[in-house]
C-alpha cells in the first residue's frame, strides 16, 4: 500500500496549493521476522516519552526481547506487524495481537518516529491494519491509551473512536466491517 502525504512544512495547507517537492511518498508493508536491525532501531530513536506511551511502561532505547518477539513473530493473520516507510527509512510501526480474553478482537499499537509526525502515517497504519484484521475475521480492534496522549487520543477521534475508561487507562474500540 502507498500513498502520499505532505512535508513538515507543507502541513495544514491544501495538496494542490502545495508547491512541488512538498508532498512525499510512503509505502506501507508488513515487517519481515528477519528486520530485527530496523525494529531495534526504530524504538532506540524514540524518545523515552514515546516509548512509554508505546508500551505503557518504561522501556529504556534496547527492547527487552519479549517486545521485540512480539513484533517481530508475526503470523500474518492473527499477530501483524507493518512498517511505514518513507524511502529507505521507516517513519513508523503499527501491530495488532487477537486478544487471548476476546479472540474475535486485537489489540493495536502504534508509533511514528517524531520527524514524521502529524502527516498522517499513523491514521495510514491503522487503517492498513483494519483491512488486514477484516480481511482475517477480527471484528474490533482495542487501543489502550495514557489518558494525557493527547496525540493517541486526537488519532482515535480522526478514526471516529470515542475512547472509555479503563482500569486507569483509555480504551478505543473500532468495530470492523466485514471486506466487501
Ligand atoms: C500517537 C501517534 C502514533 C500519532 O502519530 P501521527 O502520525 O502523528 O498521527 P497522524 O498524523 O496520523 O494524526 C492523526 C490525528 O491525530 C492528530 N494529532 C497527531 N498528533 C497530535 C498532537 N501531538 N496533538 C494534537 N493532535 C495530534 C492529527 O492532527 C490527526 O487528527 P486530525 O486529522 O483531526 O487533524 C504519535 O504521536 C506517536 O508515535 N506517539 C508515541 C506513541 C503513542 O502514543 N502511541 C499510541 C498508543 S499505542
Amino acid at each position: 500500500m502507498t500513498a502520499t502525504i505532505l512535508t513538515p512544512a507543507a502541513a495544514g495547507r491544501s495538496p494542490a496549493d502545495t508547491p512541488d517537492g512538498a508532498a512525499v511518498t510512503v509505502t506501507v508493508r508488513p515487517l519481515d521476522p528477519g528486520e530485527r536491525d530496523l525494529v531495534e532501531r526504530f524504538y532506540a530513536a524514540l524518545s523515552p516519552g514515546s516509548r512509554y506511551l508505546r508500551f505503557l511502561q518504561a522501556v529504556g532505547p534496547a527492547l527487552p526481547e519479549p517486545l521485540l518477539r512480539q513484533l517481530l513473530d508475526s503470523d500474518g493473520v492473527g499477530r501483524v506487524t507493518l512498517g511505514a516507510f518513507v524511502g529507505e527509512e521507516c517513519a513508523g510501526i503499527a501491530s495488532y495481537a487477537v486478544l487471548d480474553s476476546q479472540p474475535d478482537a486485537a489489540e493495536v499499537s502504534v508509533a511514528v518516529a517524531e520527524a514524521h509526525r502529524r502527516r498522517g502515517v499513523a491514521r495510514l497504519l491503522v487503517d492498513a491494519l483494519a483491512q488486514r484484521a477484516a480481511a482475517h475475521g477480527i471484528e474490533a480492534l482495542v487501543c489502550l491509551v495514557q489518558p494525557g496522549n493527547r496525540a493517541a487520543l486526537r488519532l482515535l477521534r480522526s478514526l471516529g473512536v470515542v475512547p472509555v475508561l479503563a482500569g486507569g487507562l483509555l480504551e478505543g474500540r473500532r468495530l470492523l466491517l466485514p471486506p466487501a
